[in-house]
């Protein structure tokens, strides 16, 4: 199946099953803004309590905490997203659309890679097991043709990007022929800065009201409480803290799902640390996070880092953590070196001090920054799409069946009875009333057997037992196993201790250790 339908049965599915829903959906929608359902704020959740309990419980050296989303706006002055937080956008003026002028150079380099995986793949299939590919690619004119030209516009993008050159924009748009995908012409504006923060008023306007504006991220919010932090814990350099929270963008190119929206969740972690060692630990916190994502047991394949080459003015070192999606590899978490860029400009505009007395050393100073900071709902996208899996079953149907690692999965055991009579609905109940307190445990009695099964399978739980007559005499169930689909006689007493600790978040977190 092409890899695009998978992308639209995913999202098709997050709906059918109460994972995502459009928001204002009776109203038709709002464009990049997405309400989360019964079964998705549930997954949504357990992957903001897996983040959670990694760096607050784990490290005894990272604390949490809540801040507001509204802040002072002087915070966004000092931080640089006033002036600098914005993205070159360039207009159609046939179709009167907008778009991201990095976005459609982009996707044009995109188009150059695959035209040389299409060169490859068909080379594949021609030369079958005699195939050496990395020959090929070193060797085919055709390849290298494309990779030639794939690297030059790179380069000039880059360049571009860098400086900031918006005409330079406009002028690759123009030399590569791109075209507006809505009315096909090249006939485009110039490329113009667009700032993303939304902004409010707060106050009456009698009193002069005050322009605020909704974060664009949470990390602000943590390095303003830096100070707060640090003295009422005792916390000592090197510290972290942790905030989960909301963050709004206005983006202009608002797609792929919950992939880019205006309103998302952010898991960001800020640890401070001495001036100097900030390389050190950038590298500690680039392989902490690749294992807290692997540990999801999706396979080393479904990861790769991809390095800055534009490093905002603040960063000596950048990298993302990619995900592989229906649509490619794509960012799912940035790792940043942050420098004391922004604690210094903190200092700077408020006038406080905000330096460190190092009793180690004796000295006071700045402590620089590397951020951990990963968008639940790219997490969330990312969990969805390597869960997705339709089976061929032997007797020739097809399931679908969400893969979730067990301790993600939002419902974790249902019960249900095999007839809704002979004192089987109330067993079965009396199973859900005991193990509910220790995991999400539901009960389920309407349809046959077999479509209780599929139901369970597409929304991901992991465990299903069945009360059957033989339960009134023996006191045992029968544990269907979601991925193997092997069923098993188990006594009732015993399906917290089987089931319990397969599905908790803590059997994530051992991994982690
Ligand atoms: N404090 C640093 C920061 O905000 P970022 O790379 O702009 O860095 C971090 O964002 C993460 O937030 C991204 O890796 C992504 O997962 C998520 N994110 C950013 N913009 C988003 C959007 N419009 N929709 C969904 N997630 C987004």
């Amino acid at each position: 199946m092409a890899q695009e339908d998978v992308f639209k049965k995913i999202v098709a599915h997050c709906k059918e099953y109460g994972f995502v829903f459009p928001s204002s959906d009776i109203y038709d929608g709002l464009a990049a803004v997405y309400d989360y359902g019964q079964n998705g704020v549930e997954l949504k959740n357990n992957i903001k309590q897996y983040w959670w309990q990694s760096m607050v419980l784990l490290h005894d050296n990272i604390v949490g905490i809540d801040s507001a989303i509204f802040m002072h706006p002087t915070i966004w002055k000092a931080s640089g997203h006033v002036d600098a937080f914005n993205d070159p956008l360039i207009d159609n003026r046939d179709s009167k659309k907008r778009y991201r002028a990095d976005v459609l150079i982009e996707d044009e380099i995109a188009k150059y890679d695959d035209k040389i995986e299409k060169e490859v793949a068909k080379a594949a299939k021609r030369f079958k097991e005699d195939f050496d590919e990395a020959k090929y690619r070193a060797t085919s004119p055709k390849v290298l043709e494309l990779q030639e030209k794939r690297d030059a516009l790179h380069a000039r993008y880059s360049a571009a990007m860098n400086a900031m050159d918006l005409e330079e924009l406009r002028q690759i748009i123009l030399d590569e022929e791109i075209v507006c995908p809505i009315s096909g012409t090249r006939n485009w504006t110039e490329v113009r800065q667009f700032n993303l923060m939304f902004s409010t008023e707060m106050g009456s306007t009698a009193d002069g009201a005050m322009k605020v504006y909704l974060r664009p991220e949470t990390a602000q919010g943590i390095f303003v409480n830096y100070l707060n932090v640090q003295k009422t814990g005792r916390m000592k350099v090197p510290f972290g803290i942790a905030q989960i929270g909301k963050a709004f963008r206005n983006e202009i190119v608002a797609r792929q799902f919950i992939f880019r929206m205006r309103e998302f969740e952010q898991m960001e972690m800020q640890f401070f640390v001495r001036p100097g060692t900030e390389m050190e630990w950038f590298s500690k916190w680039k392989e902490t996070r690749m294992k807290w994502h692997q540990a999801l047991g999706f396979g080393a394949d479904h990861y790769r880092f991809h390095d800055h080459e534009k490093l905002a003015h603040y960063a000596n070192a950048a990298t993302d953590v990619e995900f592989l999606m229906p649509f490619g590899f794509k960012e799912v978490e940035g790792i940043h070196s942050r420098t004391n860029f922004d604690l210094s400009q903190h200092e700077k505009y408020s006038g406080k001090s905000i330096k460190y007395f190092d009793p180690e050393t004796n000295e006071s100073y700045t402590p620089f920054v590397i951020e951990t900071s990963i968008g639940v709902d790219r997490m969330f996208l990312s969990v969805m799409s390597a869960a997705y899996t339709e089976e061929q079953l032997e007797n020739g149907e097809t399931r679908v069946v969400l893969k979730l690692p067990a301790a993600l999965a939002p419902v974790k055991l249902a019960v249900l009875p095999l007839v809704k009579k002979d004192g089987l609905p109330e067993k079965a109940r009396e199973i859900v009333n005991d193990l509910k307190f220790h995991f999400n445990t539901i009960y389920d009695e309407k349809d046959s057997i077999g479509k209780r099964y599929r139901r369970q399978d597409a929304v991901g739980t992991p465990y299903c037992v069945t009360v059957d007559h033989d339960t009134l005499n023996d006191n045992c169930v029968t544990l269907r196993n979601r991925d193997t689909m092997q069923q098993e006689r188990v006594a009732i007493s015993e399906l917290n201790s089987i089931i319990a600790d397969r599905v908790s978040i803590t059997s994530l977190l051992k991994k982690l250790q």
